[in-house]
């Protein structure tokens, strides 16, 4: 599905959040790697609009936790798994799978 936003609009360590199918969907830019995971903390909830961006990792901005931007784990809490999506470029354009 495509997500609406283009490559350009999303600068290396970059997030942006878009609506899909009903879904806040998060996309993050790690070093001109596209990634797709849900807005919405699997801890309590917190959305990760404000999350810092570090090492390969997404850092909730309510209790900091960790989370890896390939599979959504949580090294310190591995209970608390963060939903991720595959990314597809076509072309400009950033595609979410969200199937
Ligand atoms: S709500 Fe994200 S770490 Fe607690």
């Amino acid at each position: 599905m495509d997500s609406g936003v283009r490559i350009c609009e999303l600068p290396d360590s970059g997030k942006k959040v878009v609506s899909l199918s009903g879904k806040e969907i998060l996309l993050v830019n790690l070093k001109g790697k596209i990634y797709a995971v849900e807005n919405e903390c699997p801890h309590q909830g917190s959305p990760l609009t404000a999350a810092i961006v570090k090492n390969g990792a997404l850092y909730c901005p309510r209790h900091g936790y960790r989370f890896n931007l390939v599979d959504g784990h949580c090294a310190e809490h591995p209970g608390f798994v963060l939903a991720t999506f595959p990314v597809q470029l076509n072309g400009e354009a950033i595609l979410v799978d969200l199937d």
